[in-house]
């Protein structure tokens, strides 16, 4: 039997990047998957992929940062699947530049979706898993929620902001079956990372321990193995997967 056999997962950000790794990766162990994201074109396109694998998919236009656009995605889960057992909070974004130059926008965007898009999708969907008496929430931290990183205030704040929110939503939910633990990837060779300035991308190259930038089926497994009955005993964790970089 495969690891996430009747199992329904929920991945945010899931059309390309980090999200796509998992759901990719859950699928070939079995589970059904839903996409949300803003990305249409890519997101059926990653749908297609998912599908190719044998499992049930689907995608929806969801802007999670958007209380009643979550709400209305988890009626149509709940509508086709029944349940939701694994809800992966991976979609965010970066708005980078200096304190000094940040405007309010910049700021606010990253905290809607980076934090605001966390509570929404965690609030609404785990009524569901409290009435199964089981989930799986694993939110997408971040290395820079950890340590800080120059040029970006505002992602810091979400990415530890989304630390302490794990660890509250896992001692509210532990007992009741569902399980909370984050995901703080390092540098992964994504669209996100690949933006940087070439010389910055260059620099965290030369400081990562194991040498080179992750690749998205790093975090992939990670999230896979939170997601799993073998992490059942693991509660409010943060689990770096980064090359050493925190050392
Ligand atoms: N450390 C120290 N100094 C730095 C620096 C750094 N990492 N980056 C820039 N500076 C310095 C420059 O040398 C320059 O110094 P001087 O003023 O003395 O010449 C100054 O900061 C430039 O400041 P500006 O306000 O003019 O900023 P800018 O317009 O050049 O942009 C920046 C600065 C926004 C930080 C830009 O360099 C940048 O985008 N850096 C990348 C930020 C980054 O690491 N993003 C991570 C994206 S990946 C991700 O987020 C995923 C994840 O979870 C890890």
């Amino acid at each position: 039997m495969k690891r996430f056999e009747n199992r329904v997962a929920i991945i945010t950000g899931a059309a390309d990047g980090l999200g796509k790794a998992g759901a990719l990766k859950l699928a070939s162990e079995g589970a059904s998957i839903v996409i949300w994201d803003l990305n249409e074109i890519k997101g059926l396109e990653t749908a297609e992929e998912v599908r190719k694998l044998g499992v049930d998919v689907i995608f929806e236009k969801v802007n999670t940062a958007e209380y009643s656009e979550v709400e209305m995605a988890t009626k149509n889960v709940i509508a086709k699947f029944g349940k939701i057992d694994i809800l992966i909070n991976n979609a965010g974004i970066t708005r980078d530049s200096t304190l000094k130059k940040m405007t309010v926008e910049q700021w606010q965007l990253v905290i809607d979706v980076n934090l605001t898009g966390v509570f929404n999708c965690s609030r609404i969907t785990s009524q569901h898993m409290l009435e199964a008496g089981y989930g799986r929430i694993i939110n997408t931290s971040s290395v820079v929620g950890l340590y800080g990183n120059f040029g970006q205030v505002n992602y810091a704040a979400t990415k530890a902001g989304v630390i302490g929110m794990t660890k509250t939503m896992g001692k509210e939910l532990g007992r009741k079956g569902i399980t909370v633990n984050a995901v703080a990837p390092g540098f992964i060779a994504t669209d996100m990372v690949k933006k940087m300035p070439a010389e910055v991308i260059a620099k965290m190259e030369a400081i990562v321990p194991v040498a080179r930038l992750g690749s998205p089926e790093d975090v992939a497994s990670a999230y896979a193995y939170l997601a799993s009955e073998e992490a059942s005993y693991i509660n409010g964790t943060v689990l770096s997967v980064d090359g050493g970089i925190v050392i």
